[in-house]
């Protein structure tokens, strides 16, 4: 009999994974309501979208203030493309071209900070950033449930030799425990969400920036989030917490309210020149595509205009309509100060159950199970937009009142659902 070739065994092996078995049980279990990997076949101005031939309006959208369907921000992709071509095919380490510096440029001045410097990504921003800012000397710190990329990042520095520790979720005086366990260490780098995405939860950044403080450490927020959404012009929760950005270093996203693509990390001249020689994604990966460079360019122009607020109080109005409507159904809701907005559901099934009656019914929402959320603690998870229609909420809100009601989801009075 033939032996199993190496890439069978292979298969074999990846397929014993933990994490693979367990997708794939849910997949074979639920395989009706298991709405993952999902193909759209058309998109519509007010995040409409076909996907199999049925038309459901997408609440599951990180392009919170409808940018992506912009005329301005759409013909600058365009534009950038006849003038650069599709892509700049080299790392930066070699050359960048000016797109990239005008839009630093632009970015630094909208967020406040000194200076910007923009990766493909936040996911490899947090990868070659936070290993590169640490070696064995230094002590690196992060939130039991910051973002994967962050968890990955840490991974790296840690096969280099550097002390990683966690605390618990948002908690000041379990960071303070870390630091106090901590042996010496010549400087330390505190890595948090500044909003956690599956829930919407805020951090204490001032407690927690106070505790970095008085233990020699920074503090590195990864507001992929809150980029465009949360704070004075949208430049995110770090400056309106602590009023600067003295001991801290801001990542931001250019792919969720930017609508375009990218990471960037806020910080000071000399922290962009060193982290240009200290990440490696920066150095061995390509860059954003011209194109998208020019289109951050004109978002930053709507973001420091007045038009920021009247897109921003769209966004508002759609996410406190939908929040106050849910609460009042007694619904259990997580988050709500930002577009981000989870109804909690709990028990696996009836989450992935109740997501494929709202598709059925015309709305697309992501059912949320665990591991992204603790075991039985399953969410729905509703992304507001700008451009989202008044109705298209209203009629979401319809369909929640017969969900919550056929699942039996929890209401906040602890009792289950009549
Ligand atoms: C906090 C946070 N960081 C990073 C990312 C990944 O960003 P990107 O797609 O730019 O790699 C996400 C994506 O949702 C996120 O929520």
């Amino acid at each position: 009999m033939a032996s199993a070739t190496p890439m069978q065994n292979l298969a074999n092996a990846v397929g014993q994974h933990g994490l693979v078995r367990f997708i794939e049980h849910y997949a074979r279990e639920f395989p009706n309501a298991h709405l993952k990997d999902l193909i759209v076949d058309k998109l519509g101005p007010n995040r409409e979208m076909e996907v199999d031939g049925r038309h459901v309006i997408n609440f599951g959208s990180d392009s919170f203030l409808g940018l992506d369907q912009d005329p301005r921000v759409k013909s600058a992709i365009t534009k950038g493309a006849e003038a650069w071509g599709s892509h700049n095919g080299a790392s930066r380490a070699f050359a960048s071209v000016r797109s990239n510096e005008v839009a630093e440029a632009k970015l630094a001045y909208w967020l406040g900070t000194e200076d910007v410097l923009i990766y493909p990504s936040v996911t490899l921003a947090n990868m070659g950033a936070l290993p590169g800012l640490v070696t064995k000397r230094d002590l690196l710190i992060i939130d039991e449930h910051a973002h994967n990329s962050m968890q990955e990042g840490a991974k790296i520095a840690q096969a280099n030799g550097v002390r990683v520790v966690m605390f618990r979720h948002c908690d000041p005086n379990d960071l303070q425990r870390a630091f106090d366990e901590a042996a010496e260490y010549r400087v330390a780098v505190v890595a948090i969400d500044g909003v956690y995405s599956m829930t919407g939860a805020l951090p204490p950044l001032a407690e927690l920036n106070q505790v970095c403080l008085r233990n020699n450490a920074i503090l590195y927020v990864d507001d992929a989030h809150a980029t465009a959404v949360l704070g004075c012009q949208g430049r995110g929760t770090v400056l309106d917490a602590l009023g600067n950005y003295d001991n801290t270093l801001v990542v931001g996203s250019l792919s969720k309210g930017f609508s375009c693509y990218g990471g960037f990390i806020g910080c000071a001249k000399e922290f962009k020149r060193m982290l240009k020689i200290r990440s490696n994604t920066f150095i061995f990966g390509g860059p954003v595509p011209p194109s998208y460079l020019d289109a951050i360019c004109v978002v930053c122009d709507i973001l420091v205009s007045p038009e920021y607020e009247e897109i921003h109080g769209r966004l508002r109005r759609n996410v406190r309509h939908l929040v106050a409507a849910a609460e009042a159904m007694g619904l259990i809701v997580l988050g709500g100060e930002t577009p981000i907005v989870s109804i909690l559901v709990g028990e696996e099934e009836m989450t992935l159950g109740a997501g494929k009656y709202l598709f059925e019914k015309g709305y697309y929402v992501q059912s949320v199970t665990f591991p992204a959320v603790p075991y039985h603690g399953g969410v729905l998870r509703i992304q507001v937009n700008a451009n989202h229609k008044p109705e298209s909420i209203d009629g979401l809100l319809a369909v929640l009142v017969e969900v919550s009601k056929k699942f039996g989801f929890p209401r906040s009075g602890g009792n289950i659902a009549a």
